[in-house]
């Protein structure tokens, strides 16, 4: 694909969102807003926009829309501020933000024990089943005073929205924390008001048995909400068809009709489609260019000094699966000792949903894995792994330029964008190390080395052959790399949803 066959899809596209906007208003309702708010110490009130693929995708079209963002606050300057325009762009284009402030634990209930870990751990199968989850009094309290909760408060707010639009309005809603929204929304609406919804789940979907975990109730309250939107976006064709077998196992009285992708339940059809998500191609290469970048690079050139270098860039998460990355390279320097003293992993992780008790847990031992190979290998000249927590993306970006080997073996991942980052900024043909289980592989497979996750031993040997793959061989996989993921970024992912929006005559 040239230059100018991305600058056509990237036109068309335009073209189809101002045409799409142009005659309807869109709300976004997502656990998150586009930006948070805190108090600074002279009393003022200070922003910060956050970074997900939907703000970045909107950013383009912002100026051209009609749109409302509903999110939970996330902290209290937040609450306090509650609604009105906020800046979504360097250029002062703003977004009309609702934050919904549910009681602190009603959100407790919601976030820390529904959200994460049940449906979180259930949908990456982080469980270890014989012994949790334990679906004990304290978790029905939380599904029913906090889950349902927000969802109701969720859909009475994007109710009383769309009711102020004078036009029909696309309803945006995003992923696992908005199971039930859909349903009581719809319950609210009469028929002749009633918006189309579009609902992404950004994780992955597993098969009917998995879901089993769930008391009959709740799973079947999650399939009734989501069988009240028009089209279901997941991120694979597998997702997708793992949610068709679900209803039909779990949902009675639902029909599924898997040639069209089709749920009809209540009288109603359901689409499910796959919208990869990917990254802002052109605005990355441009945080690439920038001296802020430049100056991490130096600082870590000087980390790595003349060895080689594999990388990985994760939220401290256990479905990352962080510690069996640890044990691949310990039991790659053991069966190829040549490496040793040659080669430093650096793992980049960003501190994830501290108030969750598993989470806490992994990061002291994932931080116990890296110093045993530490302890074990290492010595005064040389320091096999090197751990950086923080949030510092200009940095993580810098080490994605210079990696030999990136790995990214979680144990699920809905799509995993370090896995697209990171070929589109690499200045060495690194070599892409892609679990089978991460969304990106559907699309990315074929420059990749492909591993399962749980296997220590393939992962140590991708490591190798990574580290010794012949140039040639490297530069052929790391351009067929940026070639897949430039002609699918970002605005194609909206873009593809409007479009079977359009195309489904919602
Ligand atoms: C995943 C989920 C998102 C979530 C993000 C960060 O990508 O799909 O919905 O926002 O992780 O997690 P957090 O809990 O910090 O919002």
């Amino acid at each position: 694909m040239t230059n100018r066959d991305v600058g056509d899809i990237r036109q068309r596209c335009e073209a189809l969102q101002t045409d799409f906007f142009s005659r309807r208003a869109l709300i976004i309702a997502a656990n998150r807003g586009p930006v948070t708010f805190d108090k600074a110490e002279d009393g003022s009130l200070q922003f910060q926009r956050g970074g997900g693929g939907l703000v970045t995708a909107l950013t383009g079209l912002i100026q051209h829309i009609d749109a409302t963002w509903i999110a939970c606050a996330q902290t209290d300057a937040d609450a306090t501020w509650r609604e009105g325009n906020a800046p979504l762009t360097e250029s002062g284009h703003t977004i009309r933000v609702q934050f919904l402030a549910p009681e602190a634990s009603t959100y407790e209930g919601y976030y820390n024990v529904i959200a994460n870990p049940l449906l979180w751990f259930l949908q990456h199968s982080m469980w270890d089943v014989p012994r949790a989850p334990v679906i004990d009094r304290a978790t029905w309290r939380a599904w029913e005073e906090g889950y349902v909760v927000v969802n109701r408060l969720f859909a009475e707010a994007i109710a009383r929205q769309v009711r102020a639009f004078s036009r029909p309005t696309l309803v945006m809603l995003q992923d696992y924390h908005l199971y039930l929204a859909p349903r009581f929304l719809r319950d609210k609406m009469r028929r002749r008001e009633r918006p189309t919804l579009l609902h992404f789940i950004h994780i992955p979907w597993p098969g009917p048995e998995y879901w089993r975990i769930l008391p009959p109730a709740m799973r079947q309250a999650i399939l009734e909400g989501l069988c009240a939107v028009d089209v279901l976006g997941f991120q694979t064709q597998e997702d997708g068809l793992n949610f068709l077998r679900t209803c039909e196992s779990h949902l009675p009285r639902a029909y599924v009709k898997y040639k069209q992708g089709r749920v009809w339940y209540r009288n109603h059809a359901t689409h499910v489609r796959d919208f990869p998500i990917s990254i802002d191609v052109e605005a990355l290469k441009v945080l690439a260019r920038s001296n802020e970048v430049a100056g991490y690079r130096s600082e870590i050139e000087k980390l790595v000094s003349d060895r080689k270098l594999i990388l990985r860039v994760d939220r401290s998460e256990p479905s990352k699966n962080i510690i069996r990355g640890f044990q691949a390279f310990e039991e790659m320097l053991e069966h190829y000792p040549e490496h040793r003293g040659r080669v430093k992993f650096l793992a980049i992780l960003v501190p994830s949903r501290l108030d969750v008790d598993e989470y806490q847990d992994y990061l002291g031992e994932l931080m116990a894995a890296a110093g045993r190979v530490n302890a074990t290998y290492g010595d005064s000249q040389w320091e096999p792994v090197r751990v950086l927590v923080g949030e510092n993306y200009p940095r993580a970006v810098a080490a994605l330029q210079v990696y030999d080997a990136l790995l990214v073996n979680a144990i699920a991942d809905g799509m995993n964008l370090v896995a697209k980052e990171g070929p589109t900024v690499n200045q060495r043909d690194g070599a892409l190390i892609l679990s089978e289980r991460a969304g990106a592989c559907q699309q990315l497979e074929s420059g990749a080395t492909v591993i399962s996750p749980c296997d220590v031993y393939a992962t140590a040997e991708a490591l190798h052959q990574a580290l010794t793959m012949p140039a040639e061989k490297r530069r052929e996989h790391a351009s067929r790399l940026r070639w897949l993921i430039e002609q699918e970024d970002i605005a194609a992912w909206l873009c593809r949803q409007l479009e079977s929006v359009v195309e489904l005559k919602l």
